[in-house]
């Protein structure tokens, strides 16, 4: 059984994407935020950044899941798999087949912006998982996290460190959103990538290949599909850099040249100055202590913190409190 909710307006994301471009492209220094990267080029090239040598993340996390949707579901004896974002990926299977191995789960609750990745994702899951019932829901995780649906308890799991696109504060305000809709001794299963040398983090962030500079700039690609504007695409530079002091990655693009671009959508016109550089992602990294600090005083209890043999990224399962 599938069914599908829709908490969002259609023009929902329309909107956001103007007041998004709005807002980062009128601030200085200029920004964009990244869910605006996957259309459906952005998303097909994320994926090719999953098989990239330099890009260890999703490998070490698939790791981690292979090894331990034994021990998630003997823990915690879920009845129902809430994933926000993604939906469909392997590692959605290993925690499910994890679940439904161990006999107590019964429904899978898949939430993404996207209506018809979600569908998708639904479908396929319906099609190899019977019996399950499959309850979509098409929101943003930072704002329709209320009403989730599924019997107790629930695991929600938030998986391939994309937490680390959210600033500090805005991560406080999110994991206080996903404590709000559990009850007391249901579970939230947190994919988080770790400090480490920086060679490492900046070649993951800027492969040999350019894939990852080719998925950077499909956010201008984005805006002129959208808006009507015309970026000149191939002028700007990728740009990947570690920041010590706040330890997290930083994705900009660089203008080559001094340009002017045309927003007509949103009657905008923006100035560039030659090598003036516009921050299109964060990606925090993590050492353990601080993530228990937050997620300890979001009303969570720390259960298990599960790294890769090499320890280059932690799932955490935590029980609200
Ligand atoms: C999907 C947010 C986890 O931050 O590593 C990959 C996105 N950006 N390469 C990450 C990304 C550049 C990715 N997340």
């Amino acid at each position: 059984m599938t069914q599908i909710d829709v908490h969002l307006t259609p023009d929902y994301s329309a909107r956001a994407l103007r007041e998004d471009v709005r807002a980062g492209l009128t601030a200085d220094p200029k920004w964009l935020p990244p869910k605006w990267f996957y259309d459906a080029r952005g998303s097909e090239l994320f994926e090719q950044i999953t098989r990239l040598p330099e890009y260890y993340p999703t490998r070490a996390e698939r790791e981690i899941l292979r090894t331990r949707a034994g021990d998630i579901a003997a823990i915690t004896k879920a009845h129902t798999l809430v994933e926000l974002g993604s939906g469909s990926s392997e590692k959605t299977r290993l925690l499910l087949d994890g679940l439904r191995d161990h006999g107590t789960l019964t429904t899978f609750v898949p939430l993404d912006v996207s209506e018809s990745a979600l569908r998708e994702a639904a479908d396929a899951i319906t099609a190899d998982y019977p019996g399950l019932e499959v309850h979509g829901v098409v929101g943003d995780f930072t704002a329709h996290l209320d009403k989730l649906p599924g019997e107790a308890p629930r695991v929600v799991a938030f998986l391939g460190g994309t937490i680390g696109n959210l600033l500090p504060a805005e991560r406080a305000a999110f994991y206080a959103s996903v404590r709000e809709v559990l009850e007391p001794g249901e579970w939230f299963l947190l994919g988080t990538d770790l400090v480490k040398d920086p060679a490492t983090l900046v070649a993951a962030y800027d492969d040999s290949a350019g894939v990852t500079a080719e998925f950077n700039r499909n956010v201008l690609r984005v805006i002129n599909r959208q808006l009507g504007a015309d970026f000149d695409v191939d002028a700007f530079s990728h740009v990947a850099i570690w920041d010590p002091d706040n330890e997290w990655i930083e994705m900009h693009l660089r203008a080559d040249r001094a340009m002017r671009v045309l927003i007509p959508e949103i009657h905008l016109d923006v100035e560039f100055a030659e090598g003036e550089e516009l921050s299109t992602e964060i990606s925090a990294k993590f050492h353990r202590h601080g993530v228990e600090a937050e997620l300890t005083k979001a009303a969570f209890t720390p259960t298990t913190w599960w790294t890769d043999t090499k320890a280059r990224f932690a799932l955490s399962l935590w029980q609200a409190t």
